[in-house]
């Protein structure tokens, strides 16, 4: 057959009624789809497929919960918690793959979570539990076990120092599916996303947050990381930035502070990368002549939202110009693109969806690439094709120095 012969069937799904984690699946659950979900202990991992399994059982499905971990009376303490009294979920204590696989054949669910995989062992093996060896063959098995059957598996793996999937990464060739479930320890934001999906698109977010009774859906971040802003002070400005397909409206913040003497500046970048804002602050220093030699430069997302793509380096530019400066950027402009070593401003992808999201959010201004398309959203573009144009813009004037030596 010709690929064009082949009818290409959306393959069908079974969601399970947490809308943020069936946003990051593709729909919902695959049948004899297997998952692979990393994430720091204490995360939320086991929290999350509870409340998944939970939903799932509620709608019909026959569910099997199988807990290497924890006691099957640990695992009751949080569902009670998360008041899931009636809660018709089944629970199996086990960690021996043999007598985990005959209670599935006897149970039938549609859905097993295995938490975790590094705590099952085989009898059939003579490495030792948790060993690399070990967690791969009974991955290996409850795969073949899935496909054989047609029930679903999620297998929960802790994430390493490294921040690989526990020792073997080959884990992530075996499954189908892999999630990640992030976040900052000091923040009750949780996000969940896929470096690979068999079934699916793996540019979506999916976006949680820790609260009392378990993870809630965060259907509107953009809101929600914009509650706390403080207007009027230097050092601040909004961008709508995306992470995979979604459009996400953060605040970043800047702190420059002059250093004396010949101390080293310090710089500090907080859910940004690193290299990127040194790079940045030598453009600044190089094309727009900006003293940053001289000032320790604080950099932060608000939130703990990491941002990983270049569309908030003007956002960086123009905190760091206003900080320098102590000129407060207007509350209601927002600004994106990628700046160039020349301190050219270059087009990023996606600019309506961002406009859409700036809009929506009543922000009336955004500093664009000059380049942009023309898009269909109540806001106003201010075209600009260097960061010199948009400091100018904004009616910023940067750091002016006093002394010649200032530079
Ligand atoms: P858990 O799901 O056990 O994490 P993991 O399986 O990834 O190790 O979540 C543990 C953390 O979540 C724990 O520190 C307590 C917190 N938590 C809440 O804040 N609210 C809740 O309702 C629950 C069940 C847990
Ligand atoms: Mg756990």
């Amino acid at each position: 057959a010709t690929l064009s012969d082949i009818e290409a069937s959306e393959v069908p799904r079974t969601p399970t009624g947490q809308e943020e984690l069936d946003r990051v699946l593709g729909g919902g659950m695959v049948q004899g789809g297997v998952v692979l979900i990393g994430g720091d202990p204490g995360i939320g991992k086991s929290t999350l497929l509870l409340q998944a399994m939970d939903g799932l059982q509620r709608s019909g499905w026959n569910t099997l919960y199988v807990t290497g971990e924890e006691s099957g009376a640990q695992v009751a303490l949080r569902s009670r918690r998360l008041g899931l009294d009636k809660s018709q979920v089944q629970v199996l204590a086990e960690t021996q793959l043999e007598k985990v696989l005959a209670t599935v054949d006897k149970l039938q669910p549609a859905v097993v979570v295995m938490d975790s995989i590094q705590t099952v062992y085989s009898e059939q093996l003579t490495s030792a539990p948790g060993s690399v060896a070990q967690v791969r063959e009974c991955a290996a098995h409850l795969t073949r076990a899935a496909k054989a059957s047609g029930v679903s598996i999620v297998l929960v793996g802790h994430v390493t120092k490294e921040g690989g999937l526990a020792g073997p990464r080959v884990l992530e060739h075996v499954v189908d599916t892999v999630l990640q479930f992030e976040g900052d320890r000091h923040h009750a934001l949780r996000l969940l996303r896929a470096s690979k999906h068999r079934f699916g698109p793996t540019t979506e977010l999916g976006l949680f947050e820790m609260v009392e009774k378990g993870l809630q859906g965060v259907p509107d971040p953009s809101a929600l990381f914009l509650a706390d802003r403080q207007t009027g002070i230097a050092g601040s400005v909004v961008v709508p930035t995306l992470e995979g397909q979604r459009p996400l409206m953060v605040e970043l913040q800047v702190l420059t502070n002059e250093v004396k003497g010949e101390t080293p500046p310090r710089r500090s970048a907080q859910g940004l990368d690193n290299n990127r804002l040194s790079m940045l602050l030598a453009v600044l220093g190089q094309r727009l002549m900006q003293p940053v030699g001289k000032n320790d430069v604080y950099a932060s997302v608000v939130g703990g939202v990491k941002i990983t793509e270049p569309g908030s380096d003007l956002g960086l530019c123009l905190a760091v110009l206003s900080a320098l400066s102590d000129q407060p950027i207007r509350p209601d402009v927002v600004a994106f693109g990628e700046v160039g070593l020349g301190g050219e401003v270059r087009q990023v992808p996606h600019a309506s969806r961002r406009l859409a999201e700036a809009a929506r959010l009543g922000f009336s201004t955004a500093i664009v690439p000059a380049k942009s398309p023309e898009v269909d959203a109540n806001i106003k573009l201010v075209r600009v094709n260097t960061v010199r144009e948009a400091m100018k813009a904004l009616g910023l004037t940067g750091k002016v120095p006093k002394r010649t030596d200032d530079f």
